[in-house]
């Protein structure tokens, strides 16, 4: 087996083994379930969200996009908060730092009044939770005063941010809704109202499929349906963004991220750190496939940081973010034609269709042979590349330039999927 490398991280001043932490949701709604989370490996954990308000949840309550035969792309719940006594929880919390100190434990909290977010952030400060992060950001509370109709409220955000913090020692995370267009906005509230962390994202509100029998959304709840949360593998390019983003901006650059959204795998998760998280929190995929994806990313990302030569985990943090700017300072100077190598090609015609209907028709296609050859209208925008079913068939080719530069082709940084 590889050396483990060390994956240790100081988190908003709490020892962590690891970076990878189960997300407030039904993964860690329990002692058991959180005892077996910590065993398996699991850095930490932000337990279920507690509160006073005690879900009453509908059935069935999950659906899922998939495509082709490829099943789980996206998944929807419409599940609420803990549906467990607060005292419970409290509890389970408790147990679970007496038994497993060197774990982390994050309470999730949600009220819906300035004294109900005041008593719990007291109650789970108590019961001896690391950290406490505030759920500003479930989209499928039944009340207005919680969820995502609250993180979508600055105001809100700032006032129970500052009710919290002051009344905890405990450093506070604010876990932001992707409901929004500039998440800056809410996450500049919470800090200044005296939160510390940002968590991003929750779950996009949505609508996945539409039963054609009964004339409503999935699931179907004795035939109605109701818009709620979308997570999964299909939202990882919308949290990248949210956290690259956060990161980017002035007041933010120094805050610490947490990463949350379609991670399935070390990649996933070390992506996430590269755009500027200092951990990673997962649902979905642990649903799909249990706690045990945890071995697969310690040892995946032990392998990438020795291969790579990385010592800390934290000297990875960011490093993504100076390469992604704005559009307008793109290298517009050049194009990278294709090539297509005619002993891969299996003659499908897919590039020859998708460059005809979608790109520039720089695809000529010989019917005889079924084998398709670039002219000279290639713009190089490499949609044959993406659409080719056989890897490494079409390749980046000849670089052109626009403008009379000296410029050589190893000047030029560019990366396809394929290498
Ligand atoms: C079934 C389910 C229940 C959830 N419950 C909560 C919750 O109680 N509190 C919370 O902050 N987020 C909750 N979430 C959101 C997750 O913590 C996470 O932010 C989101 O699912 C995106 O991560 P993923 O793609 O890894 O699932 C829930 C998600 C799911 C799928
Ligand atoms: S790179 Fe774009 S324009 Fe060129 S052949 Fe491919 S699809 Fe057509
Ligand atoms: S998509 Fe690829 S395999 Fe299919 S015809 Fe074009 S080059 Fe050949």
């Amino acid at each position: 087996m590889a050396k483990q490398a060390d994956l240790s991280i100081e988190y908003l001043g709490v020892k962590c083994e690891n970076p990878f932490f189960l997300s407030s949701s039904p993964v860690g709604g329990c002692y058991d379930m959180v005892a077996k989370a910590y065993e398996a490996g699991w850095g930490g954990v932000f337990f279920k969200t507690v509160g006073r308000f005690i879900a009453d949840e509908c059935s069935p309550r999950f659906d899922n996009v998939s495509k082709e035969d490829t099943p789980w792309i996206g998944f929807k719940n419409m599940e609420q908060i803990s549906d467990k006594p607060l005292e419970d929880n409290l509890q389970a919390i408790h147990r679970l730092k007496r038994d497993y100190p060197d774990k982390v434990m994050v309470a999730t909290i949600m009220g819906s009044t300035d004294e109900e977010w005041k008593e719990l952030a007291e109650l789970v400060t108590q019961a001896g939770a690391d950290l406490i992060e505030c759920n500003f950001s479930c989209p499928q509370m039944t009340s207005h005063a919680m969820g995502s109709d609250v993180g979508q409220n600055p105001d809100l955000v700032r006032q129970y941010s500052k009710a919290v913090s002051g009344a905890t020692k405990l450093p506070v995370i604010a876990k932001m809704t992707p409901n929004i267009g500039n998440m800056e906005i809410p996450a500049i509230a919470a800090i200044e109202g005296g939160a510390k962390g940002v968590s991003a994202i929750n779950t996009i509100k949505s609508i996945t499929n539409i039963n054609l029998e009964h004339m409503t959304a999935m699931p179907v709840v004795n035939g109605k349906s109701a818009i709620s949360g979308y997570s999964g593998a299909a939202v990882k390019p919308i949290g990248l963004r949210f956290i690259a983003q956060m990161k980017s901006h002035p007041l933010l650059k120094d805050i610490q991220m947490s990463g949350i959204g379609g991670i399935e795998t070390w990649r996933d998760a070390l992506e996430y750190i590269l755009v500027g998280s200092h951990n990673v929190q997962v649902t979905t995929s642990v649903m799909q496939y249990g706690y045990r994806i945890v071995s697969d990313m310690i040892s995946g990302l032990s392998y990438y940081m020795q291969d790579q030569g990385f010592n800390k985990l934290e000297d990875m943090i960011g490093l993504a973010l100076p390469n992604i700017i704005p559009a307008e300072e793109l290298d517009r100077n050049f194009k990278i034609i294709v090539n297509i190598d005619h002993d891969k090609c299996i003659g499908c015609g897919r590039c020859y269709v998708s460059c005809f209907d979608a790109a520039h028709q720089a695809i000529n296609w010989d019917f005889e042979n079924r084998r398709p050859s670039v002219n000279d209208e290639c713009v190089g925008c490499h949609l044959c590349l993406n659409v080719c079913p056989v890897p490494d068939c079409i390749r980046p080719g000849e670089i052109k330039y626009k403008d009379e530069s000296k410029r050589i082709p190893k000047d030029i940084a560019f990366q396809t999927r394929y290498e």
